[in-house]
């Protein structure tokens, strides 16, 4: 079974890459899809995120990275994938996240399967770790080596 796991990655955090490795041990292949979002203002462009995640992943070989434009459930079909896989951390992201489902489950009938962050990275959010690190937080221990040195290169 071929699944799509997208998101903005901007950065990728350790809670993204402990979801993509669980779901390369469940899923014959996994397609890490990094969205291009004119109107969200990001960290990293979309080509920096994709390579950032190509050097974190570049040992799973079930794993296959690509940006993508527009609507999720095309992506999802040009690339003939049977599901969508969204980590979920808490219950404050099901509400979204459901409702995200259903659509996509209505626009083109896909199916989407929630998998549960592990305990260790449930509070872990790109969005925090850009703040904490703007401010000179510690965020070592949240995002991969690689994200952390282009986070501190500029
Ligand atoms: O990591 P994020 O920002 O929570 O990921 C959100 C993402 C990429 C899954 C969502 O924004 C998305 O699916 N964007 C593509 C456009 C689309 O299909 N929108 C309708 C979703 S119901």
């Amino acid at each position: 079974m071929k699944v799509l796991i997208p998101g903005s990655f901007d950065p990728p955090t350790n809670g993204h890459i402990d979801v993509i490795n669980r779901c390369s041990k469940v899923f014959d292949e996994v397609l890490v899809g990094v969205v291009v979002n004119p109107s969200k203002e990001s960290l990293f462009t979309t080509e920096i995120r994709e390579e950032m995640l190509n050097e974190i992943l570049a040992n799973s070989n079930n794993v296959q990275i690509k940006t993508f434009e527009g609507l999720l459930v095309d992506f999802a079909k040009a690339n003939k994938v049977q599901a969508i896989v969204k980590g979920l951390r808490a219950m404050t992201d099901f509400d979204y996240e459901f409702q995200m489902a259903q659509m996509n489950s209505n626009l083109a009938d896909f199916e989407t399967i929630f998998i549960p962050a592990s305990p260790e990275y449930g509070y872990v959010s790109s969005s925090m770790v850009k703040e904490i690190n703007s401010y000179g937080g510690d965020v070592t221990k949240l995002v991969p080596q690689n994200v952390f040195k282009r986070m501190n290169d500029v």
